[in-house]
């Protein structure tokens, strides 16, 4: 059994411009690549064109969005499966540079950096139901239960579906980020890699502490590839949006 850990990293710590910082965000990017993170994304995303009404914009909210990269990723590859996209990308550092938008303007997706720490943006004013999908990629795993329960119950009061795709918590998982030096990642990676393993999740952990009630969501929770855990979260009756979460 391995125990969750959760643990400061490194790159947390860092000013968005530190050299260190900046480097070990182009690593996340190879990391994406090996654990295949961007087709698994892009696989939850399939079929949420079908919670908007014909012509109506998708509405998606990515937590903790980091530079963007890894979204605009998934919008070239969704670029012609899904309908017009408003995508916010949340983070609490100012990361998303006119490149990455100018990349979402081009495959048709408009997209606005919102900076604003998550619990901030949980305790504050937001219409019930305002995202048709939240989507939050590396980033669950940065909080300890208490407060993760807390900004699970905020994600549910505010949108119709919810993604998470998490490290997996699991010994090859936690070989693997022993030995990510080997791609070449600097020092704050290698440190963040092996606590993002121990902080991730498995089996029902995220599920567990989803606060809706169980009737009004479908719920999934699953491993993905190698190295991720992912879980989702889908509004049952659209009829019952009126009734609260
Ligand atoms: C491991 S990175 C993942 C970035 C991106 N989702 C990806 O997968 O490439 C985690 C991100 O969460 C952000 N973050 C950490 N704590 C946060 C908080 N309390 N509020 C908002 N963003 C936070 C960090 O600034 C960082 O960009």
């Amino acid at each position: 059994m391995m125990p969750r850990v959760v643990a400061p990293e490194t790159l947390d710590g860092l000013a968005e411009e530190d050299p260190a910082a900046l480097r070990s965000r182009l690593d996340l990017q190879r990391i994406h690549r090996l654990m295949g993170t961007r087709g698994i994304v892009a696989r939850a995303l399939l079929g949420q064109a079908d919670c908007r009404p014909a012509g109506a914009p998708l509405r998606l909210l990515e937590l903790g969005a980091g530079d963007g990269s890894l979204m605009l990723g998934v919008a070239r590859e969704l670029k012609n499966d899904l309908p017009a996209v408003e995508l916010t990308l949340l983070d609490r550092q100012n990361l998303v540079s006119r490149a990455t938008l100018a990349g979402y303007a081009e495959v048709g997706w408009s997209a606005v950096p919102q900076v604003v720490d998550v619990f901030d943006w949980a305790s504050g004013d937001e219409p019930p139901r305002r995202w048709d999908c939240i989507i939050a990629n590396l980033f669950l795993h940065h909080f300890e239960a208490v407060p993760l329960a807390s900004l699970l119950a905020a994600i549910a009061s505010r949108s119709q579906r919810f993604f998470a795709c998490e490290p997996r918590r699991a010994r090859l998982a936690l070989a693997a980020s022993h030995l990510i030096g080997v791609t070449g990642a600097n020092a704050v990676t290698r440190h963040d890699a092996v606590l993002s393993v121990r902080a991730g999740f498995r089996g029902w952990e995220i599920s567990a502490l989803w606060p809706a009630q169980p009737a009004r969501w479908a719920v999934a929770e699953y491993p993905a590839g190698l190295f991720s855990h992912c879980f989702q979260a889908e509004r049952i009756s659209r009829g019952e949006i009126a009734a609260g979460p």
